[in-house]
Order: C-alpha cells, then sequence, then structure tokens
C-alpha cells in the first residue's frame, strides 16, 4: 500500500500565518502539522509517500527532505491550483499505479493514528473506506450515512442539511476502483473535484464502502481555534525531559520539555508545555498548553495556552492566553510608557487589546 499525503491548497483560514507558511508547516506540540502526520504513515507500515505540493512546495521540500529520517521513501506531486481532492488523486495517477493506497490529508491529526484503520482496510479489503467521527457541526464536512453493519450507503460534501452527524475525517482507503470512480464524476458548485463525489459514484455502481468510527479524538487544523485545541491535546501526552538549564532561581512544575540549549531563568514553568532549543525564559510566567518554538525570548512576560513560533519575543507584557505569535513577531509594552498602542499590524492579523 502507497500513501498520498495532501499538502497543496490555500489555508485562507489561518490568515496571516499561511501568508508565509503554508499550514501544513504550523508548528503543534512544536513540530509541523504535516510532520506528525508522516510519523503516522510511517508507523501504519507503508513506506511510499507522494506528497501533493502547491505554491508552498518549495518550503514543504525544505521541511520534509526526502522522508529518510521518517524511515519513508517521498515523491513530490505538483498540482498546480487546489482543484479539489479527488483532483490530487488524478494529479497522482502514475504514482499511484494499480496499488492500494491510503490520501491522508496534511492538516489532519488523529490521537490514535491510522494504523487501527489500516489494518481493517488490510483485513475487509472493501472498495474504499473511510474514517468518520461523531462532530457537533456536520455541514462544515463530508458526512456519512451508515447501515449499522458499517457500510456507508451515502455521502454528502459540507451539506446544508446533513442527513447524519458523521464527519468524513481526512484517512481515506482505496483500491485502484477509485480511479474509475473519479473518471465518472464533474466539479461540484464550489468548482473542486470532490472526493466525496468519487466514493459516492463507487457506491451508485455497488462497489463496497465501509466506515470505521474513530475511537478517539480527531482535529483537521484548518482554523486557529483547531490548532490551539489539537497542540493542547498532544501537550497532554508530554513527558518531563530537561535538557536545556534551569537556574535554582525558578519552578518547574508538571510535564515539561525543556529543549537543549533553552535557559530559564527566575521564572515559572507549568507544565504541560514545551520550550524550544536556543530559548530565553527570564523573570516570566510560562503556563499550560504553551509551546514555545526555537530562539523565542521572554523577558517579564508571562503566556499560557499559546503557540510561539521560532524566533518570537515578548518583553514586559503578561497574561498571553490562547495566543498564536507568528515568526519573528514582536510582542511588547510600549517603550515611552505613554499608555498608547503602536501596533504593526500585518494582513489579516487579529489583535484583542484591553481599551
Ligand atoms: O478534514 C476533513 C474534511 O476535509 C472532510 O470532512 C471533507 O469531506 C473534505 O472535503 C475536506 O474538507 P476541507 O474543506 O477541510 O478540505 P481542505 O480544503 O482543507 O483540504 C484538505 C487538505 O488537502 C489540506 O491539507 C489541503 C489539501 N488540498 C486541498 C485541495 C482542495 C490539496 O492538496 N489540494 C487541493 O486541491
Amino acid at each position: 500500500m502507497k500513501a498520498l499525503v495532501l499538502a497543496g491548497g490555500m489555508g485562507t483560514r489561518l490568515r496571516p500565518l499561511t501568508h508565509s507558511m503554508p499550514k501544513q508547516l504550523v508548528p503543534l506540540a512544536n513540530k509541523p502539522v504535516l510532520c506528525h502526520a508522516l510519523e503516522d504513515i510511517a508507523r501504519a507500515g507503508v513506506t511510499d509517500v507522494g506528497i501533493i505540493v502547491g505554491d508552498w512546495h518549495k518550503e514543504i521540500e525544505e521541511a520534509v527532505g526526502d522522508g529518510g529520517r521518517f524511515g519513508l521513501r517521498i515523491t513530490y506531486l505538483p498540482q498546480e491550483a487546489p482543484f479539489g481532492l479527488a483532483h490530487c488523486v488524478l494529479v497522482a495517477r502514475e504514482f499511484l499505479a494499480d496499488d492500494d493506497f491510503l490520501m491522508y490529508l496534511g492538516d489532519n491529526v488523529f490521537a490514535d493514528g491510522v494504523h487501527a484503520l489500516a489494518d481493517a482496510f488490510r483485513r475487509d479489503r472493501p472498495a474504499a473506506q473511510v474514517a468518520v467521527t461523531a462532530v457537533d457541526s456536520p455541514q462544515e464536512y463530508g458526512v456519512a450515512v451508515t447501515a449499522p453493519d458499517g457500510r456507508v450507503l451515502g455521502l454528502q460534501e459540507k451539506p446544508r442539511e446533513p442527513r447524519s452527524d458523521l464527519a468524513v475525517t481526512g484517512a481515506y482507503f482505496f483500491t485502484p476502483e477509485i480511479h474509475d470512480a473519479i473518471a465518472r464524476i464533474r466539479p461540484s458548485t464550489r468548482g473542486e473535484w470532490e472526493i466525496t463525489d468519487a466514493i459516492q459514484a463507487l457506491i451508485d455502481r455497488g462497489g463496497e464502502v465501509r466506515a470505521v468510527r474513530l475511537s478517539d479524538w480527531w482535529k483537521d487544523t484548518g482554523r486557529v481555534e483547531d490548532i490551539l485545541d489539537c497542540n493542547q491535546l498532544l501537550l497532554d501526552h508530554v513527558t518531563t525531559s530537561v535538557r536545556g538549564s534551569v537556574d535554582a532561581a525558578s519552578t518547574v512544575l508538571g510535564p515539561v520539555v525543556v529543549e537543549p540549549g533553552a535557559r530559564i531563568i527566575r521564572s515559572h514553568l507549568r507544565g504541560p508545555l514545551i520550550i524550544g532549543a536556543g530559548c530565553v525564559i527570564e523573570d516570566s510566567y510560562v503556563g499550560p498548553y504553551s509551546a514555545v518554538g526555537a530562539n523565542c525570548a521572554l523577558t517579564d512576560a508571562g503566556i499560557s495556552h499559546s503557540i510561539m513560533l521560532q524566533d518570537a519575543t515578548v518583553t514586559d507584557v503578561n497574561g498571553i492566553h490562547r495566543s498564536v505569535i507568528g515568526r519573528s513577531a514582536r510582542v511588547g509594552a510600549p517603550v515611552n510608557g505613554t499608555g498608547r498602542h503602536r501596533l504593526v499590524v500585518g494582513d489579516h492579523t487579529e489583535l484583542e487589546v484591553v481599551a
């Protein structure tokens, strides 16, 4: 079995971060979303992986390389524009040849991984297998209507009136039958070649499509709130490892990772959290569910439930909560103490300022 990872697309819902990076490289617990996916694929026993890339091809290839460090062999497959999930399969047609494959959305994270899903597919080998889970807002997802025995009876893509609350998550398993089904569909009203329509086409011709329910959480990291939630869920699995330095005037509580070269000075760390390599945390508080990227600096600052990307700094500002601070961003109090706010705010940025 091969894997096809989708890492193209625009990521508009994650602006401003996605003005300067693809959404699949946004770090969760200090590791790009896409790298969590690749590690998961390797654990499922798949080694031959195609990655669909769009305009961020170069950045993704720089971050992932040839896949050797994940134990994978990676082929990059450029898609000229985000024409839809089924279009990605068309782009990958030659790479996939006549093999079965796992299609993994590069912005999805599965708590349990896809290992058991892959085993179920290898065992039963239906024409296609989707992974589903009950959600509160099915209209935001692909939705599956299933029979009690797990057979999928029908699918809808982001329906206004969902016929079930079972969302189709980003781990699909296909036999080569999917290629004929894709050849029979047309672009949807939103102009995309929908994989949901292709799976429906399989069902319409009598193909067996099975749904496996996830037993633990799953996240589509399409929005900032999802990223923060997913970061939190991943940090719940952190175990303490302090390889940087923590001085005697600092306190550490709960599971904490301090990467090599990081220095904690007169500060309070309350895990679960991660402090990246080379950070300097001075006279500051880093609270639960914080992921601080490499070479960040916090001085007289306080942060919790947040993500800082590499090289960002926070000085003299406390109470930062459920925030995402981009690469090399600088957050600070006014130097001259006028009580006014001086802001240099990038496109599509969101700020909440206490008046
Ligand atoms: O996350 C699960 C949902 O993913 C499913 O429930 C939906 O049925 C499915 O259509 C998809 O919906 P999204 O709107 O979340 O898809 P998104 O546009 O975010 O694309 C998913 C991944 O695929 C993302 O990593 C970007 C990539 N992609 C997307 C398109 C449309 C490509 O590489 N090329 C594309 O043409």
